[in-house]
């Protein structure tokens, strides 16, 4: 039988444990903190700090498998993804890692023990690729690679490669080096014997594939392009999971081992459809359950579909599943949101955030589906019509222009838009297509234009010591500053080497404040946490920054933030109790302002759930519980005595743990000594920011008093206007009596109409079959109007001139029955006319039209004007 992939995985961890490595958890898919990347999209994300020698090593040698998404950015396998058989965009990277320790000699040679001893695979379908160096770059050929191999494999197996696949870099910048890749050759002997497997080693060949990464960190790439030597070498190594699991398994695509096949199994008897039955079917099958894993997983770690960034693309990627199972497997109803319980059957043992997120991931997924599957029906709709009218101009392109929109606002790609129009016997203009993505993808692209200069050390410091625990103010060293420069604007960035300010995180904003001395003093605009350091953000740099510094922050907006953090911990717990324990912190953003703090569940608050809520915080702050913090708690324990954890936040080995009262979060954030020191907690607002989440914003303290105070006076004044302590029964009372003089009011303007128009009627002076109503009139426009209309219905051949004076202002209606029309008569033309007399302009319809001016004493000038048009026309 074969091994189980959760065995397979199993192994890889207890052979590297037994090398004295460390394991390690996976880090969240989704990435908070690094302005360079959103997703994790190789293993060693989680260690950048450590590469980029921000943090200390604490382990020297690591090893874990870790959630990976590849779909935006450098590393990006989207397209190929469901068409082969071995990309994916979400994937398990097995890895192992030393910093600063073990080197090329020890990676290579472990690698090849656990591949060929630990997991019996053949050395003689084993390939090495080392690299051949680059001129460019200054690197030479990797001999030490080549050595280590050789002792394991004859020189026909150890092939050279050059820069685009065996050099590894991250992304623009940043740690990088050269690599060793392992490929396997999974092709039947008889094949084998034909070609040998080192000629299609990195040709994209779905049966001799690269799976496993031995990266060699020995540069820094500057944002120059430059390389620089990093201070230490390190190990970085990648395996595929799924790759791994396929060769294990003796199986030639990743999609047929058990990692994939339970999805792909209840895929096929959700749509009936086998898979294996037909090539596009099979790819829809690929591609759906490829996704619904980086769909579920990003979810899991706090990433919900959006329209923004992060969000923005995990919607692609679920709309891009929904359209291959809407064309090729005929799904018209959400169907991925039924296959997240298999993925929690097969992973969530190994992944507790899947389980523990079951229901709420599949909620999600439903809503998007079902909001796609009607927008996609809306733009078939749409083509429907464009083809049409293509067809009736007799063309046979539709334009990319229309093309791009589909795809733009519909989530159409070019080739559903294809395929759809191929039906139809039309072709469309891709040129025309491209064009317009380009356009899109500049504008975006000059959008988010950052100039990012290099750091300028000042001190060697390996690690910033964060004070702001203890103390508002510390004597600082400037560590490194870099400007950064976006839209003309430059600011600078400064790490030091103790600070007071906290840094954005957590939700809780980065503290403001100041950097100074004898000789000068520099405002802090912002702290933000990027790839472990602290970056004090100003828009000017020290004149001397060798000396020494007072860092301050503002303690002000310190105490008023530190009590809504405190206040949001407490509203947490609130909620959990009146609401559930389903409720789930979702994303919370804290300031000295307000707070705003979302979280999961299915329906709006009832009026007395929020007012339960605002009870309970206020009781806890007049309780005035004391804060209870623990600093460098190990994480189990932490876990262990139920302190609050959130899914998607990366923690440490060792946490701190914030309790008040009841309330026992883990929390690095700035907190109040007491919660008493809130003051007052109110919620201002409560409402869904997407499926499955709310958002509710509160103050607290002196916002909330200066809040009371307005309400309060607001009251007053309206109970000194009706003159009662009863505001809301004097108001609905009022609404009533309104209702009431309402119909009345239009119960009596019927009533004069209809004496007005008979008035009128008994009036009408009839010339050559023609009833003239020409008067000066008192009645406002639209009365006029209205009586006109009904004339129209009852009169053929009228012809009806009046001004008004109402209210001070002029007005002029004209009106001309069927008969007159038909004659050559045509009201809104004189109307256009004769409403310059009064200052005004109008129009209408040749039978009729009105208008409103400003000049009162030109009235009668207008009606005679209007009457010798009419009469002109109708006296021929
Ligand atoms: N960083 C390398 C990769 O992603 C090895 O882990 O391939």
């Amino acid at each position: 039988m074969d091994m189980k992939s959760n065995e397979i995985r199993q192994h890889f961890l207890d052979f590297f444990e037994k090398k004295n490595h460390k394991i390690v958890s996976s880090a969240p898919m989704v990435i908070k903190n690094d302005p360079t990347l959103m997703f994790t999209n190789a293993g060693m994300n989680q260690f950048k700090d450590i590469f980029l020698g921000n943090k200390p090593v604490k382990y020297p040698r690591i090893a874990d498998s870790q959630k990976c998404l590849r779909v935006s950015g450098k590393h990006n396998d989207l397209e190929e993804v469901g068409h082969d058989t071995y990309h994916h965009t979400m994937f398990e990277m097995l890895g192992n890692w030393s910093f600063g320790d073990y080197f090329k000699k020890d990676a290579i040679i472990w690698a090849f023990e656990f591949l060929v001893d630990t997991m019996g695979l053949d050395k003689q379908r084993m390939y090495a690729t080392v690299f051949e160096g680059s001129a460019q770059d200054n690197v030479g050929f990797d001999q030490e690679a080549y050595d280590f191999w050789r002792i394991f494999l004859p020189e026909n197996q150890i092939l050279k490669g050059n820069k685009k696949d065996n050099f590894w870099e991250m992304g623009e910048t940043g740690p990088c080096g050269p690599c060793s890749e392992l490929h396997y050759d999974i092709r039947d002997q008889i094949e084998i014997d034909e070609i040998s497997g080192a000629e299609l080693v990195n040709k994209d060949n779905p049966l001799v594939i690269e799976i496993w990464n031995l990266v060699f960190m020995q540069y820094n790439r500057k944002s120059t392009g430059e390389l620089e030597l990093l201070p230490n070498q390190h190990v970085d190594t990648g395996m595929g999971f799924e790759r791994l699991c396929m060769i294990k398994q003796n199986k030639k695509s990743n999609y047929d081992t058990d990692v994939f096949q339970p999805l792909i199994q209840k895929l096929s008897s959700l749509c009936s459809i086998k898979y294996t039955q037909d090539e596009k079917s099979d790819i829809a099958m690929r591609v759906i359950s490829d996704h619904l894993r980086a769909i579920s997983f990003s979810i899991a770690d706090g990433q919900i579909p959006s329209n923004v960034k992060a969000g923005y693309v995990i919607r692609r990627i679920l709309r891009r599943a929904v359209r291959y199972g809407y064309t090729y497997l005929n799904f018209r109803e959400p169907f991925i949101c039924k296959m997240v319980s298999t993925l929690v059957e097969q992973l969530g043992e190994q992944f507790t955030e899947l389980k523990a997120q079951e229901s709420f991931i599949a909620k999600i997924i439903e809503e998007e589906e079902a909001t796609f599957l009607r927008t996609l029906s809306t733009g078939i709709s749409m083509l429907d019509k464009l083809m049409d009218s293509i067809k009736k101009d007799g063309e046979k392109q539709l334009n990319g222009t229309d093309a791009f929109v589909l795809y733009d606002t519909y989530g159409f790609p070019l080739d559903l838009t294809e395929l759809i129009c191929k039906e139809n016997d039309l072709t469309v203009d891709i040129e025309q297509f491209e064009k317009q993505l380009q356009i899109q993808k500049e504008r975006s692209r000059n959008a988010a234009t950052v100039e990012t200069e290099d750091w300028v050390e000042v001190i060697a410091c390996p690690e910033t010591k964060f004070t702001g625990y203890d103390s508002h103010s510390h004597n600082v060293k400037i560590v490194r500053y870099r400007g950064i420069t976006t839209k003309n604007k430059t600011l600078f960035h400064i790490v030091l080497d103790h600070t007071p300010f906290y840094g954005n995180s957590g939700g809780q904003v980065g503290e403001t404040g100041k950097l100074f001395n004898a000789q000068e003093s520099i405002l802090v605009l912002d702290t933000i946490k990027e790839n472990g350091l602290t970056i004090h953000i100003t828009d000017k740099l020290p004149q001397h920054p060798e000396v020494e510094f007072t860092a301050e922050v503002d303690s002000d907006k310190r105490k008023a933030s530190a009590a809504n953090h405190t206040a949001t911990h407490l509203l947490h717990k609130a909620l959990r109790e009146v609401l559930g324990s389903h409720v789930e912190q979702k994303g919370s953003m804290v300031s000295s302002k307000i707070i705003r703090f979302d979280f999961s569940h299915y329906q709006k608050l009832t009026s007395d759930e929020i007012s339960e809520v605002v009870r309970l915080v206020n009781k806890d702050i007049r309780a005035n519980h004391l804060l209870q913090e623990q600093r460098d708690f190990p994480i189990e324990e932490a876990r262990k005595s139920g302190a609050v954890m959130l899914f998607g936040e990366k923690y440490d080995e060792t946490v701190r743990t914030v309790k008040f009262g009841d309330s026992f979060e883990l929390c690095g954030g700035i907190h109040a000594e007491r919660t008493g020191d809130i003051g007052g907690f109110t919620i201002i607002s409560e409402g869904a920011i997407s499926a499955g989440i709310r958002r509710i914003e509160a103050v607290t303290g002196e916002e909330k008093v200066e809040m009371d105070i307005t309400a309060k006076g607001l009251i007053q004044e309206l109970q000194a206007i009706f003159n009662t302590k009863s505001v809301l029964e004097a108001i609905d009372k009022m609404m009533k009596t309104n209702t009431e003089l309402s119909k009345n009011i239009e119960k009596f303007s019927k009533e004069k109409n209809d004496i007005i128009r008979e008035k009128i009627k008994s009036s009408l002076v009839e010339e050559n079959g023609i009833f003239w109503h020409i008067a000066e009139m008192k009645f406002p426009v639209s009365t006029i109007k209205e009586i006109a209309t009904q004339l129209y219905g009852e009169y053929p051949n009228i012809a009806f001139i009046a001004t008004t004076a109402f209210d001070e202002k002029p007005g002029i209606v004209v009106m001309f029955g069927k008969k007159c029309v038909e004659a050559g008569a045509n009201a809104g033309n004189i109307i256009k006319s004769v409403s310059k007399l009064i200052q005004g302009g109008g129009g209408g319809q040749p039978n009729i039209a009105s208008a409103g001016g400003k000049d009162i004493s030109k009235l009668v000038e207008a009606l005679d004007a209007a009457k010798s048009m009419a009469r002109d026309i109708l006296k021929k």
